[in-house]
């Protein structure tokens, strides 16, 4: 079995991030609900894309890349995040972005400006077209490039999550039955997943989807990389994955349960979650903990993963 600390890694979060209890939700709530403030990782707004790109830009050094680039949809905090972080090591990004979203400088769009980066949009749905476009730019540079997959979900990625658990069991005695996370291309589930079978094997991962692909079979194959990738003795399987679907409307549409989550969150924590991901993942926790999911003894821990950027960019009307 290989260890976290065998794979490169420079550090750019700062460490461990805070885990605190929401004292007025538990009440509303009827059990205990923890926080884990990575939205506090300490680059650009904070989020849980430093954790992954801690592993994937020292892969992209040590490959001698000059160029990283990445995708996701105009408003994407992975893009805006894999901009801050290669500014910060004197990188080049080149952002390709599909044209889905808020394409406005608003927002993410914003910060990248601010960044000055080379921001590109492509008008088209198919990652494929995404990914040649980069190719063709990449080769045309003369450079050494690196690509990162939307939301650096895989393996290298996810490394940076299965470290959050283990951070997670060194910072606190307290025993999780839950650990709640929104899921949008399945790295950080797959890491948490895959860094509880490890060092938390008592713990349930519950992935709160915000778009509808096919998390199941992404989830469970960035678990059997990473598995590989650290040369463990066990084979991921979807029973390893438990996800509920919190998309509503449709990715980056805001819904009615992720509405109330902002608002809760805002009124009673002081904390602010986000339209697209934080928010409907809340949203989803409520829902469970009104089902009778949780009991008033459980502890649940809310990863919440950054994303203030998407509140400045679409419109959220919570009367
Ligand atoms: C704020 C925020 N939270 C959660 C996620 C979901 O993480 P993942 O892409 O690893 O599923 C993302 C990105 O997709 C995000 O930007």
């Amino acid at each position: 079995m290989k260890k976290i600390e065998d794979f490169p890694r420079i550090p750019l979060a700062v460490l461990p991030t805070p885990i605190q209890k929401l004292e007025n939700i538990s009440r509303i709530l009827g059990t205990n609900v923890y926080i884990k403030r990575d939205d506090m990782t300490g680059i650009g707004l904070g989020g849980n894309k430093v954790r992954k790109l801690e592993f994937l830009l020292a892969d992209a050094k040590n490959k001698g890349a000059e160029i990283v680039f990445t995708t996701g949809g105009a408003q994407s905090n992975h893009a805006m995040l894999t901009a801050a972080c290669c500014k910060k090591l004197s990188m080049t990004p080149i952002l390709i972005l599909k044209k889905r979203g808020v394409t406005d400088r608003k927002g993410n769009i914003l910060l990248e400006y601010l960044m000055n980066t080379d921001v590109r949009f492509l008008d088209t749905d198919d990652s494929a077209d995404v990914y040649r476009e980069m190719d063709r730019v990449g080769q045309e540079s003369g450079k050494v490039y690196y690509k990162i997959p939307t939301g650096g979900s895989n393996a290298i990625g996810a490394l940076g999550y299965v470290n959050c658990v283990k951070e997670i069991t060194e910072q606190t005695d307290i025993k999780f039955d839950y650990i709640c996370c929104a899921e949008g291309s399945g790295g950080t589930h797959a890491g948490v997943a895959l860094g509880a079978k490890l060092f938390m094997p008592d713990t349930r991962v519950i992935g709160l989807m915000v778009d509808t692909d096919p998390f199941e079979e992404i989830t469970t194959n960035i678990m059997k990389d990473l598995a590989a990738m650290l040369e463990l003795d066990l084979v991921p399987t979807v029973d390893d994955v438990h996800l509920k679907n919190v998309a509503g409307p449709g990715y980056a549409i805001p819904s009615p349960e992720g509405n109330e989550a902002i608002r809760m969150m805002a009124e009673n924590e002081g904390l602010f979650l986000d339209p697209v991901y934080t928010g409907k993942a809340f949203g989803g926790l409520i829902q469970m903990a009104r089902e009778g999911k949780f009991g008033p003894d459980d502890n649940i821990l809310y990863l919440y993963s950054g994303g203030a950027g998407g509140l400045f960019a679409i419109d959220v009307n919570l009367d």
